[in-house]
C-alpha cells in the first residue's frame, strides 16, 4: 500500500517480464519463474532465484517488511499510506461488492493482514457477529482489538486476532467470509499459493473468499522496496487463484480513487472442488 502514487509508479522499474499464459504451476515452477526484482537488486544478482520467489531466501523480504510496518502510526492514515481519506471510499465500493455476492452465512469472518482493524470495524462488523483477524504486527493486533471494541456493538463481536504472518496462518474454524486486502504483496508466489490453499479449506458451505488488493497496470509485478512488498499483475493473480483450487466467481473494479494510484480490484472466489 505504500507503492501507490504516480510518483511511485514513475520512480520504480519493473524490469521483468511474466511468463505468459501458465495454466499449472508446481512449487518448483514457483521457485524460479514469478521473477521480481527492482534494478538494483537485478544488478546485485540475487542469483538463480528471486527474493520472492525462492522459500529459501524469503527471510529477508518478510523481515524488512516486518521492520517497516513497526514504524508506521497505528492510524487509519498509517495503514492507507496517508491516505487515510480514501478509507470511506474504499469501504462504500467493498459493502457493494459484497451485497452484490450475498454471502449467506452471517457468524463468523476473517479479516487477513487486519492492520488496526479498519476493514473488519466498517466493514466486516457490521454484517457478521464474530470476526477474527490475522496480523503480523504486535502493535496494530493490540490496537485492533481497542479499536474494533470501541464501537458500541451489539451484534458483533472481535473474536480470536492471531498475531502472526499469512505466510505461517492456518484457520482452525470454518468462516462464512475470509477478506484479505492490502497484504497479499507481502507474500511470496509460493507461501500466496499455499495461503490460498489453506483459506480454501477454511471456508464454511458456500462461503467465499476475497481479495482487493492493487494491481500492475502492465503484466509486470512491480517490487516496492522500501515496505518489501510486490505489485502484482491481475492475470498473475487469477492464475495463482486457480493453481489454488479456487473459481473466480466476481471480479470489480474499485471506483471514485484518486487519479494516479494503481487500479484496485475486489475479487470473490469459491472452492473450484467440494472441501467440506
Ligand atoms: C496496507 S496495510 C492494510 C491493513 C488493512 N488490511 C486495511 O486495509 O486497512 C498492510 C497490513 O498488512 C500487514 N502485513 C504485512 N505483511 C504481513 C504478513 N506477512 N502477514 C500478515 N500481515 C501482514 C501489515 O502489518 C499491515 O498491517
Amino acid at each position: 500500500m505504500a507503492s501507490t502514487t504516480e510518483t511511485d509508479l514513475i520512480t520504480k522499474l519493473d524490469i521483468v517480464n511474466i511468463s505468459p499464459e501458465k495454466t499449472t504451476m508446481d512449487k518448483e515452477t514457483l521457485k524460479t519463474s514469478e521473477l521480481v526484482t527492482t534494478e538494483t537488486e537485478a544488478k546485485k544478482d540475487v542469483g538463480g532465484g528471486s527474493a520472492v520467489g525462492a522459500p529459501s531466501r524469503t527471510p529477508e523480504f518478510y523481515n524488512k517488511a516486518q521492520k517497516y510496518w513497526s514504524t508506521v502510526p497505528a492510524t487509519v492514515n498509517g495503514m492507507l499510506g496517508g491516505l487515510g481519506y480514501i478509507s470511506a471510499i474504499d469501504i462504500q465500493g467493498s459493502n457493494v461488492f459484497l451485497r452484490e455476492i450475498r454471502v449467506p452465512g452471517r457468524k463468523l469472518a476473517l479479516d487477513c493482514g487486519a492492520g488496526i482493524g479498519r476493514v473488519s470495524r466498517n466493514l466486516l462488523m457490521p454484517r457478521f457477529s464474530c470476526v477474527d483477524m490475522v496480523e503480523q504486527d504486535r502493535a496494530f493486533a493490540e490496537k485492533a482489538r481497542e479499536y474494533c471494541e470501541q464501537e458500541d456493538r451489539a451484534d458483533s463481536a472481535v473474536g480470536d486476532i492471531y498475531n502472526v504472518g499469512l505466510q505461517e496462518f492456518r484457520p482452525t474454524k470454518q468462516y462464512d467470509l475470509i477478506w484479505s486486502q492490502w497484504v497479499l504483496g507481502h507474500l511470496t508466489d509460493y507461501d500466496l499459493v499455499e495461503f490460498f490453499q489453506r483459506m480454501r479449506l477454511g471456508l464454511a458451505p458456500d462461503a467465499y473468499f476475497c481479495l482487493k488488493e492493487n494491481f500492475s497496470s502492465t503484466n509486470k509485478v512491480i517490487l516496492d522496496d522500501e515496505d518489501s512488498s510486490v505489485t502484482r499483475p491481475l492475470d498473475q493473480m487469477e492464475r495463482f487463484l486457480k493453481t489454488s483450487g479456487f473459481r473466480i466467481v466476481r471480479k470489480v473494479r474499485q471506483q471514485n480513487f484518486p487519479k494516479g494510484l494503481f487500479p484496485v480490484y475486489m475479487i470473490a472466489c469459491k472452492p473450484n472442488v467440494k472441501t467440506n
